[in-house]
């Protein structure tokens, strides 16, 4: 029972998207129609700029950190794994925005970053190094997360299983963008392009 309330509370937390509510504040737009339409920190630099989107990078990261930590400090090592799904999945299908939120990386990488660090660590540097060469942040997010399964396994099996959801959920919600990719169509990184989507 008292593993449900937290793992609610987390699902809640990843509700709040900081990424909407820097398009709202920043500029009175839903994020959600402009760009690639995604509620995410990309999306908002793509849209708003650097300091936009840095905002919403680190506001969609912290939430990830405080989900997790309140999961290992309640629970212990399962509920943390458990918050940090729960609160991607609020972040992904938030109910306050009718279940039309981001693809979970700027959150998947607090999360990552609190529970294992180097591990983590060692994904988001291979991550950078491709959004370097090849200029796509859904590339580089993709394979970043997609290697998350397979770093986090030398920490035993739960890490891996934990991995490999936050792995699919990432795959899944990138599906659009994978599409893009393979189309040649995908957008490259840029800052402060304000289009509609
Ligand atoms: O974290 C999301 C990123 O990988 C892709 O964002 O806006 O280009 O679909 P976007």
């Amino acid at each position: 029972m008292n593993y449900l309330i937290w793992i609610l509370v987390a699902y809640l937390l990843g509700n709040f998207s900081t990424s909407y509510f820097v398009g709202k504040i920043a500029a009175n737009i839903d994020i959600r129609n402009y760009g690639s339409g995604n509620a995410g920190s990309t999306n908002v630099l793509r849209t708003l700029g650097l300091k936009a989107g840095a905002w919403a990078f680190l506001g969609d990261s912290l939430k990830g950190v405080i989900a997790v930590f309140l999961g290992k400090y309640y629970g212990g090592v399962t509920l943390m794994l458990l918050c940090g799904i729960a609160v991607i999945i609020g972040h992904n299908w938030p109910f306050v925005l009718r279940f039309k939120g981001g693809k979970g990386i700027a959150t998947s990488i607090g999360v990552g970053l609190f529970v294992q660090p180097l591990s983590a660590l060692i994904c988001i540097i291979i991550g950078v190094i491709i959004l370097f060469r090849f200029k796509y942040v859904s590339l580089a997010s993709i394979t970043a997360i997609s290697l998350l399964p397979f770093v986090f396994i030398i920490h035993g099996t739960q890490y891996f299983l934990f991995g490999l959801a936050l792995a699919i959920m990432a795959v899944y919600r990138h599906r659009g963008n994978i599409q893009r990719l393979l189309n040649g169509t995908e957008r490259k990184i840029s800052a402060g392009s304000k289009t509609k989507g």
